[in-house]
């Protein structure tokens, strides 16, 4: 069980997110078929014939994923409560977000089988379905922080209401909006969806600005708790996020005008839903993260000053000389407690186990050995961007073997991102896995060496499947977006934001490299080829960040 509780801060979030994503397309794809596919099929049934079906078949995979995703996230809540309170599985059962987790599962039950059973056209159905969506929705609320509020609770639950259902209107609905790009038979039926999809995606960018208008006088409240605590700069990067979508929308709205007379503004607009669908996604999972904190106007005695940001982002020369591996905090208490151990043979006082909960010791050589492994793995990442970059210039035709750089990088990870395990340190390579730190750190290290092999084979030509070329631009996109999930410890509040305010920016320019990746592998490879000096221009800042980093 106490593993349960390493892992659960992340799993939670993890959780959290994916239930926000569920819920989001299955409101959007509900909104989809009550104001855009069957208004349009009245008077066209046969034209929309396919487009309805994909909605219908949407709508019924965002009904199950959702039943998932909430029993789930309300299983694990109710799992760590049973355990950390010592009480039993029934007295929880009563709890409110279990009750609200319940109804919330049995409402996108309800949806699901409601457009399995009849039309998605008949009243019946539009009536359920309505009715089942608006349970959702606040069922929804039942685990933001409005409800907890003990004041201007309705006005909080309004915001975050309109907050939510403004992602599900417009980020909710791509899918199905993907799909009717897709399937829609005629220029003309393409053309009336995407008019209509992009007045619905205006009323949900309107809301979501109705609900933050809202949430930043009442939750964050003043400047210094923007950059001064997690919270703010959670809210800064997904407003950095939202501009980013903001503005792919916009791309979309002026070529949506244009897809009776261009037949390649249709495909555009599919490349650029598919990365708005990402960067949503990350968005989610970012907005799940801002939830399992406490809001900033609530840490009024941990904020970080400016002054504090100030030196700790102040450049410093990078640091490429580690400290002795013996000086390490860990290390250094083995030995101490063996030396005790050999002394007092009868008393047996125990090391630092990983996975046992407790926080692990760390002197100052501990923080000059992140740094250094912060700085090489920076150098390389930034070598990666720029021989990405002269591999795009086209004038350096041995610089397609830049993703061998990776196999260094992960070379690098396995011996120095955990000191106190095999094989640098005391515990064995089986007992190390225990640790859900250390396991996600060697199954970092697996997957990059698999990413190194796989993305050299692409840019050798060995590989030439389109789909194969989508795994790079993924995988780096899923990486910023966990990096927007890790949970947040409340131990050392001040400690975790300076460490943050690298992490976020890397997170972000992980996305926009990923989904700038995704553009250029594309079928319209000429008019996006600015993606491709996007994307390792990225990596560069990426490696950039990397070297500045600090932990003191
Ligand atoms: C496309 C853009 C956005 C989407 C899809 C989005 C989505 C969401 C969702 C679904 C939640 C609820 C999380 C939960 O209940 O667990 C949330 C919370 C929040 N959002 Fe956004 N959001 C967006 C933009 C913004 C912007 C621009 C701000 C800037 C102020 C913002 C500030 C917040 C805050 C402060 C919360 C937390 C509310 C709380 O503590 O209960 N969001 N967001």
């Amino acid at each position: 069980m106490s593993t349960l509780f390493d892992i659960f801060g992340f799993l939670s979030v993890v959780l959290r997110g994916l239930d926000l994503v569920a819920q989001s397309i299955l409101l959007g794809s509900v909104s989809f078929a009550l104001f855009i596919a069957t208004p349009l099929a009245r008077d066209a049934a046969r034209e929309l014939r396919a487009v309805t079906a994909s909605v219908r078949l949407c709508i019924q995979w965002a009904a199950l994923a959702a039943v998932i995703a909430a029993t789930a996230d309300t299983a694990v809540s109710a799992a760590v409560l049973t355990a950390s309170l010592e009480t039993s599985w029934r007295e929880v059962a009563g709890a409110g977000f279990v009750i609200a987790g319940g109804v919330k599962a049995l409402a996108a039950v309800a949806i699901g089988v409601a457009v399995s059973l009849r039309p998605l056209a008949a009243a019946s159905t539009r009536v359920t379905v309505s009715a089942a969506a608006a349970l959702v929705l606040y069922q929804g609320l039942a685990s933001s922080h409005a409800t907890a509020r003990l004041t201007d609770s309705a006005l909080l639950m309004f915001a975050t209401g309109a907050h939510e259902l403004g992602a599900a209107l417009w980020l909710g609905g791509l899918p199905c909006f993907w799909l009717a790009l897709r399937r829609a038979d005629t220029r003309e039926t393409l053309n009336q969806i995407g008019r209509r999809f992009s007045a619905l995606a205006i009323i949900g960018v309107a809301m979501i600005v109705v609900g933050a208008l809202v949430f930043v006088p009442m939750y964050i409240g003043s400047l210094d708790a923007v950059y001064g605590t997690a919270y703010g700069a959670m809210v800064v990067t997904k407003s950095v996020m939202f501009g980013m979508l903001v503005l792919l929308g916009f791309a979309n709205f002026r070529a949506v005008r244009r897809f009776t007379a261009d037949g390649a503004a249709v495909e555009r607009v599919r490349r650029f839903v598919e990365v708005e669908m990402g960067v949503g996604f990350a968005l989610l999972m970012a907005a799940a993260s801002i939830t399992s904190m406490p809001p900033a106007v609530d840490l009024v005695d941990d904020r970080v000053s400016f002054a504090e940001l100030a030196e700790r982002m102040a450049p410093a020369p990078p640091r490429l000389q580690s400290p002795d591996h013996a000086l390490l905090a860990i290390p250094a208490l083995q030995a101490r407690l063996d030396d005790e151990h050999a002394r007092q043979a009868s008393i047996r006082t125990p090391a630092f186990l990983p996975g046992s909960g407790a926080l692990p010791p760390r002197n100052a050589y501990d923080l000059a050995w992140s740094e250094y492994n912060h700085h090489w793995a920076g150098l390389l990442v930034v070598l990666m961007g720029l021989a990405a970059l002269a591999q795009r210039s086209e004038h350096a035709p041995w610089a397609k073997h830049w993703p061998l750089l990776f196999l260094l990088l992960a070379a690098f990870l396995f011996f120095r991102a955990d000191p106190e395990v095999w094989p640098m340190g005391e515990s064995g390579l089986i007992e190390s896995l225990k640790d859900p730190e250390v396991a996600q750190h060697r199954l970092f290290v697996v997957l990059i060496i698999a990413f190194a092999l796989f993305e050299w084979r692409v840019r050798t030509a060995r590989v030439a499947s389109h789909r194969s070329m989508r795994i790079f631009p993924l995988l780096t996109a899923l990486g910023g977006t966990l990096l927007l999930t890790h949970s947040h410890a409340l131990g050392n509040v001040k400690e975790e934001l300076l460490v943050e305010m690298t992490h976020l920016p890397i997170a972000v320019l992980g996305i926009t490299a990923g989904w700038a990746r995704w553009l250029e592998v594309g079928v319209q490879k000429k008019a996006l080829r600015w993606a491709g000096w996007l994307w390792p221009s990225c990596f560069v800042l990426i490696g950039l960040l990397l070297l500045s980093y600090r932990e003191t």
